[in-house]
């Protein structure tokens, strides 16, 4: 009869200790949210973006200053999947493969496109969308074909691929091409009339167009593919677990609905 007592004491105690360890390790977890650490057991997940993007990352300035949009979401569900708090911080695109290499961010999502330059210095998941390129003006100006714009001024974002793409326009149609940091700051030179048009993403463009009666726009053909992908730390081991996953919502239809809910038009 002692003898059980005794064990009942001991497996309390056990118990008692174990639940203890549980403790701990979920307090160095959210300690954990301060930064990004090199691995070990890490469950926050600091997350850069560039918020100047409807519809796929923003701040709807009027209702919250939180960065909202498809890839947060996305991210987010991601996360969920894997059991990583998501936090997301903001920075100008120009700066987020900087400091993604310097360990600012575990991870990057910003709608951004795998090129072969990119991928010497970080890795991409694989994608989770296409997109197409605009050439988005002023109504008036009634452009039909890039050759119109002739003589004019072409917007574009500072280190993007849209960038590229206008350089190359412009060089086969004549006009001059200036960047800007943000996304916002097109839009505003366009309707100040410093900017003839602007090179900007066709699900972004609409975003625009919806708000926006006195803008225009039409495709424009390009050479390569504008696919989005989620950008990691060269050699990150979380590559492979965020393609798992990527892979599953396509499957399971999750990425379509999200489409659905963020985007104007597909
Ligand atoms: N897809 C383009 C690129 O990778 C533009 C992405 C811009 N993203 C942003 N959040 N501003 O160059």
């Amino acid at each position: 009869m002692k003898k059980k007592w005794l064990l009942a004491v001991l497996t309390t105690l056990v118990i008692a200790v174990l639940a203890a360890c549980g403790t701990a390790d979920e307090k160095e977890t959210t300690s954990g949210s301060e930064g990004p650490a090199d691995g070990g057991d890490k469950k926050t997940l600091v997350v850069g973006t560039s918020a100047d993007y409807a519809p796929f990352e923003f701040v709807d300035t009027a209702t919250s200053d939180e960065i909202i949009g498809f890839d947060i979401e996305l991210i987010k569900t991601i996360g969920d999947k894997l059991g990583y708090e998501i936090e997301v911080q903001n920075m100008d695109f120009n700066s987020l493969i900087t400091a993604l290499q310097a360990k600012k961010f575990d991870v990057v999502i910003s709608g951004m496109t795998p090129t072969k330059e990119r991928d010497k210095v970080v890795d991409f998941s694989v994608p989770y969308y296409e997109t197409e390129q605009y050439l988005i003006f002023d109504k008036e100006k009634g452009y039909t074909t890039p050759a119109d714009i002739k003589g004019g001024v072409v917007g574009a974002q500072i280190s993007s691929i849209q960038e590229e793409i206008a350089i190359e326009l412009g060089e086969a149609n004549g006009f001059k091409v200036e960047s800007r940091n943000l996304i916002p700051e097109l839009i505003q030179e366009l309707k100040t009339g410093r900017f003839d048009a602007a090179v900007i993403e066709n699900i972004v463009s609409e975003n625009y167009l919806s708000k926006n009666d006195d803008l225009a726009a039409f495709p424009i053909e390009v050479e390569e593919p504008d696919y989005k992908a989620i950008v990691f730390q060269e050699g990150s081991e979380l590559k492979a677990e965020f393609d798992k996953v990527i892979e599953e919502l396509n499957a399971d239809g999750t990425i379509e609905e999200l489409k659905k809910k963020w985007f104007v038009v597909e």
